[in-house]
């Protein structure tokens, strides 16, 4: 018997995976696995669906022939997904307004497919959980709702992702992946699907505790660093040393691991940590490093703010303020989280309503932009501002220059703060 056989899987052309969830994490692996399988993508946004389907990506990260393969297909309608014997759960995993986790996307998604579970069918599950999540709030979800007897009837497996956004170096192919399941069979399973698709292959973890335990650690990881990095980086504005110079000479002996000072954002770093923290509570243990470095970490806007009115202080009062990118990182359309928002409502508190340009604004009116108040910039204009803020490292604000961007000043003492460091630090008026 093939070993595929043995598994319960079926020929790769009569396998049907299923993706529920179709964004940043989603969309490539479907693209990928559709190489080999039919993939059925199902996401419960109607305009998201309409738009792949006419092969539109909004995060930008495919052109439209990679979405018209043959063999994969967009859909907002559940019921196609009752052809999937492989279904996998790509939904978002955000935190409330108290920073618990909120598992209400995931959890609705599992119950959804409880509903149409089948004998053999395999459930894998790649966002981001605390430790536990699979084996204590997912898999009985599955179980009750479908009478199957999880590891006789059907398995799961967890594959954390670790895609990073607006990188065109690291992709899904080519980043180590993550693998696990409780069983030997659900092993087994993960193991046959994300070799057809990981070119960097695929490391093992016993258990889907494991599993998910880990990418909340790789998050924080980075999360604690920065803070520290966020405290140096106040330090050096204090006593008038150049940060990213310490940062550099540091970085000169063997073990020292390079991190910058910044605005924390986006859907992983900001909020892993949060249910690292949320696990660690609920078993009575100490959260305390992740609350320390969460609050350093969110302090560096308010920071950023109280330098920007100490400028505007100094200067007149009709000062104009011009805000150069808010994504949450550089050269991606994601807006979710992000530090300069929160900088913008810091301003509105203060009846500032700063420009703003930022290239992957498609639509103001995009309810991501509902709370914060600001003149959306389409063509930057010379002469205008007394103080301008790079926010977001965009590769067309290196390009543009820092001599074109003082263009932009009105001439006399006009503030430049770059907060990514792209510029040189003489040409600056405040870096981190
Ligand atoms: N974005 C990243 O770079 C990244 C990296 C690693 C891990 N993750 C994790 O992966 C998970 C997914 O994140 P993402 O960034 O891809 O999210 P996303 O917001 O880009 O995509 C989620 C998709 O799910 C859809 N959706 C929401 N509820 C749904 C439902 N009930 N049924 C069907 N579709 C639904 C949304 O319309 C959206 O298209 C999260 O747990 C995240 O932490 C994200």
């Amino acid at each position: 018997m093939k070993k595929r056989q043995k598994l319960g899987l079926k020929k790769s052309s009569k396998n049907i995976i299923g993706i529920i969830g179709v964004g940043y994490v989603g969309l490539p692996l479907a693209v990928k696995f559709s190489d080999h399988f039919n993939t059925i993508c199902y996401d419960n946004d109607k305009i998201r669906v309409n738009e792949l389907i006419k092969g539109y990506d909004r995060n930008l990260n495919f052109k439209s022939n990679s979405l018209s393969k043959k063999k994969l297909r967009f859909t907002y309608d559940h019921n196609i997904l009752k052809k999937c014997n492989v279904f996998i759960i790509t939904l978002p995993t955000p935190v409330d307004k108290n920073n618990l986790p909120d598992l209400k996307m995931v959890k609705d998604a599992t119950l959804k497919i409880s509903n149409i579970l089948k004998i053999n069918d395999f459930i894998i599950f790649e966002s981001t959980f605390y430790p536990g999540t699979v084996d204590n709030i997912l898999i009985p979800i599955l179980e009750k709702n479908s009478s199957l007897k999880y590891d006789r009837d059907f398995h799961v497996g967890y594959s954390p992702e670790r895609i990073n956004p607006g990188d065109k170096k690291h992709k899904l192919e080519n980043i180590k992946k993550i693998v696990s399941s409780n069983s030997i069979i659900g092993k087994k399973k993960i193991k046959y699907l994300y070799k057809k698709i990981i070119t960097a292959g695929l490391f093992e973890v016993s258990s889907t505790k494991a599993a998910e335990l880990s990418k909340i650690l790789e998050n924080s990881q980075r999360f604690v660093n920065i803070a520290l990095v966020n405290q140096i980086s106040t330090l050096c504005n204090k006593m008038n040393i150049q940060t990213k110079e310490v940062i550099d000479a540091a970085a000169s002996k063997w073990n020292f691991m390079k991190f910058y000072p910044g605005l924390v954002g986006g859907h992983c770093v900001a909020v892993d940590p949060l249910y690292l923290s949320y696990i660690q509570n609920s078993l009575g243990l100490s959260s305390s490093l992740i609350s320390v470095a969460h609050k350093i970490n969110n302090g560096k806007a308010n920071e950023i703010v109280e330098t920007v009115l100490k400028y505007k202080k100094r200067d007149s009062n009709k000062i104009k303020i011009l805000i150069l990118g808010a994504t949450f990182k550089e050269n991606c359309p994601d807006f979710r989280n992000s530090g300069i928002l929160k900088i913008i409502k810091e301003f509105n508190k203060l009846k500032i309503i700063p420009d703003l340009h930022d290239p992957y604004i498609i639509n103001k009116k995009d309810k991501i932009f509902f709370e914060y108040k600001f003149n959306q910039i389409s063509k930057l204009k010379s002469s205008k501002y007394n103080i301008i803020l790079v926010g977001v490292g965009h590769e067309m604000y290196k390009k543009l220059g820092i001599n074109k961007i003082k263009k932009l000043s009105i001439k006399k003492n006009c503030k430049i703060i770059d907060l990514k460091s792209i510029f040189s630090k003489k040409r600056v008026s405040y870096q981190l």
